[in-house]
């Protein structure tokens, strides 16, 4: 079986991708599948060749660029996806390579890889994907629709706001007193349809809410702002399947470096020297989210421990979901209340540190995920 994995993409999360692409290729059973990397750089170009497995090269997305074959896509194909080696003009005779992929793996985090465009593509080529479909994709990388979505279903989520960057415009001083009035300091403030952690502030004033929200349009010209709770702890749950067949992992307590503050993308990915997912005599892939300094399973008592995970699955469901989500919640630690938070329909490293735990090693994960895939 031809596996295609897909990492990079036009999306802030690039970096992340790369890291998630290259543990998932690692983890591949080589006996049973043929990797066919397939690197999309920032602009948006489709690169292959087997440099891109060599697990330094997320350091120097450049070079590797430069290293690699750039391929374009040829629709001709029914039922897998062919990519063609965009022909070298200095050998104009010479015939162009084909890459034939069966299933495509897609180890996008956020943009076009995440938010239903990537899968559309598969979905219009009849190429099986893994992970999610157009619908939940989409829902998922939208933070106000899965909010709203939640709530109608009973699901708790904290107090929000939501607008546009056109309704902002000109209108500020309206919707700083709003946002006081109704949601109150501190608060936090999102663009809706990113990940990561980039773009996000918790803001105690005026002034510092203003700043971040304009901050946030930078990224998305649709800004959501949520009451912060004060005392937070996060938790978040993987889920496993698909609306039929779906299974909870055990839960995660990330850490943070600063306990008053939210988890930054410094947190998440640029620490290193993290445990999880090292095997002997296996090469090792960049750490990425499995660097996290995280609490496995979360301290939580068991019958929170199982609502938590009933909830994940409630969601992962009403999302339509499949392959690999992380349903992230927040717990007000003065109340015992949790909250969804957000989904993320491709989490980071597929959450394999949360599966290992209850006997699925990342081998088999990704077994699983082209499984889910072909069903
Ligand atoms: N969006 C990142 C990759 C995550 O939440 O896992
Ligand atoms: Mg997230």
């Amino acid at each position: 079986l031809r596996v295609g994995v897909v990492f990079g993409g036009v999306s802030p999360e690039h970096e992340v991708s790369v890291i998630t692409g290259l543990q998932a290729a690692a983890a591949l059973d080589r006996t049973r599948y043929e990797i066919v990397p397939l690197y999309i750089a920032k602009d948006g170009s489709w690169y292959t060749g087997p440099v891109l497995l060599e697990l330094e090269a997320y350091q120097d997305l450049d070079a590797l660029r430069r290293a690699a074959i750039p391929v374009r896509f040829d629709p001709a194909v029914h039922g897998r996806m062919l990519l063609v080696e965009a022909t070298p003009r200095r050998w104009p005779w010479r015939r162009p390579r084909r890459y034939l992929v069966d299933v495509v793996l897609l180890a996008l985090h956020g943009g076009e890889g995440e938010n239903g465009g990537v899968q559309g593509l598969c979905e219009t080529l009849n190429v099986p994907y893994t992970g999610s479909g157009v619908l939940g994709s989409a829902l998922g990388m939208d933070k106000v629709l899965s909010k709203l979505l939640c709530r109608e279903q009973g699901i708790p989520v904290v107090d929000f706001l939501w607008f546009r960057e056109a309704d902002w415009a000109g209108r500020e001083e309206e919707w700083l007193d709003r946002l006081e009035a109704e949601l109150g300091y501190p608060m936090v403030v999102k663009p809706a349809r990113l990940g990561s952690s980039i773009g996000i502030q918790r803001v105690e004033d005026r002034q510092a809410l203003d700043a971040a929200i304009e901050e946030a349009f930078r990224y998305d010209e649709k800004v959501v702002v949520e009451r912060a709770i004060r005392n937070l702890r996060e938790i978040n749950c993987a889920v496993l399947g698909d609306p039929s067949e779906a299974r909870p992992s055990m839960l995660e307590e990330p850490v943070r470096s600063d306990p008053s503050k939210l988890l930054t993308f410094q947190d998440k990915y640029m620490r290193g020297g993290g445990k999880a997912g090292r095997r002997a005599g296996k090469q090792q892939a960049p750490q990425g989210m499995a660097s996290l300094d995280r609490i496995i399973p979360a301290p939580l008592d068991e019958a929170q421990t199982r609502a938590v995970q009933e909830m994940a699955v409630r969601v992962f469901q009403l999302f339509e979901c499949a392959g690999v989500a992380r349903i992230d919640f927040l717990l007000d630690d003065d109340t015992g209340q949790v909250y969804f938070n957000e989904i993320n329909t491709i989490p980071g490293s597929f959450s394999f540190y949360l599966w290992e735990p209850v006997g699925v090693p990342f081998d088999a994960l990704m077994d699983e995920l082209i499984r889910l895939a072909q069903k």
